[in-house]
C-alpha cells in the first residue's frame, strides 16, 4: 500500500470522531485532503466547519460546505489535520505546506485534537523533518541568526508567502530531545510569530494508518 492510500485509510478512520452538531475545525494537507473529500456527505450534520487555510477552504467551499470564523464561535469541538512528524507522546511537527499558524490557533481552540497520519511520519525523536517558522519578512534575518546560535540550520523557503503575509524559514539539524522547551524558547524571538512544533499543545489522539490497520495512540 502506497503512502496516500495510508493517508487516505487515517483521513477516513478520523470520520469515527464526528458527532452530529459537532463544530469542526480542518487542518491543511493532502492527508486533510482526503479527510475533506470523506466529509462531504457528514457535513450536514455538523454545526459548523473552521478552516485553517485558504487551501483547504476553497476544498470546503467546492464541496458546497460552508466555512465559519473562529472568531464567531470561539472554540471547536474537534480539529482534525495532519502532521510532518509525529512520536508516540502525540508531540508534532507541522508546517510543511506552511498554514501552522492558523493550525496553532485551531488546535489551541479545539476541545479535542485529532492527528491522522501515514505511518511513515511516526519517530522516535523530533527533528528529521526541518521545522518550520513562520516570520514577520522584516525579522527573517534576524531570527535566522537567533536560530543559529541553537544549533538549527535555517533555511529561508523563498518565494512562499503565508496566508498571513508572512515568511517561512524551515529549519534542519535540529535534534530535539525537549520539544516543549524547543517550543518555549523559539517563541520567544522577536519577530517569530509561530514554530511549528506542536508539543505544548500536542495532539489528544494520533491515529497512524499502516499496512494493515490504523493504530490509536492516545
Ligand atoms: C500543513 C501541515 C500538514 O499537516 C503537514 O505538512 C502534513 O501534510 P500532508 O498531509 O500533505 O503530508 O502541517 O501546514
Amino acid at each position: 500500500m502506497g503512502q496516500n492510500d495510508k493517508k487516505k485509510r487515517a483521513a477516513q478512520a478520523a470520520l469515527e470522531y464526528l458527532r452530529d452538531g459537532t463544530t469542526l475545525g480542518v487542518g491543511t494537507g493532502t492527508t486533510v485532503d482526503h479527510f475533506i473529500a470523506a466529509l462531504g456527505a457528514r457535513s450536514g450534520t455538523l454545526d459548523g466547519v473552521v478552516s485553517s487555510s485558504e487551501r483547504s477552504t476553497a476544498k470546503l467551499r467546492e464541496l458546497g460546505i460552508e466555512v465559519i470564523d473562529l472568531a464567531s464561535v470561539g472554540e471547536v469541538d474537534l480539529y482534525v489535520d495532519g502532521a510532518d512528524e509525529a512520536t508516540k507522546h502525540l508531540h508534532l511537527i507541522k508546517g510543511g505546506g506552511g498554514a501552522l499558524t492558523r493550525e496553532k490557533i485551531l488546535a489551541g481552540a479545539a476541545r479535542r485534537f485529532v492527528c491522522i497520519v501515514d505511518d511513515t511520519k511516526l519517530v522516535a525523536q523530533l527533528g528529521h523533518f526541518p521545522v518550520p517558522i513562520e516570520v514577520i519578512p522584516m525579522a527573517r534575518s534576524f531570527v535566522s541568526r537567533q536560530i543559529l546560535k541553537t544549533g538549527g540550520r535555517p533555511v529561508w523557503r523563498e518565494g512562499f508567502i503565508t496566508d498571513n503575509g508572512n515568511h517561512i524559514i524551515d529549519i534542519h539539524d535540529w535534534r530535539i530531545g525537549n520539544p516543549i522547551e524547543l517550543e518555549t524558547r523559539v517563541n520567544q524571538i522577536p519577530g517569530v510569530v509561530t514554530v511549528g512544533i506542536f508539543a505544548q499543545r500536542h495532539a489528544d489522539v494520533l491515529l497512524v494508518a499502516g499496512e494493515t490497520e490504523v493504530r490509536t495512540i492516545r
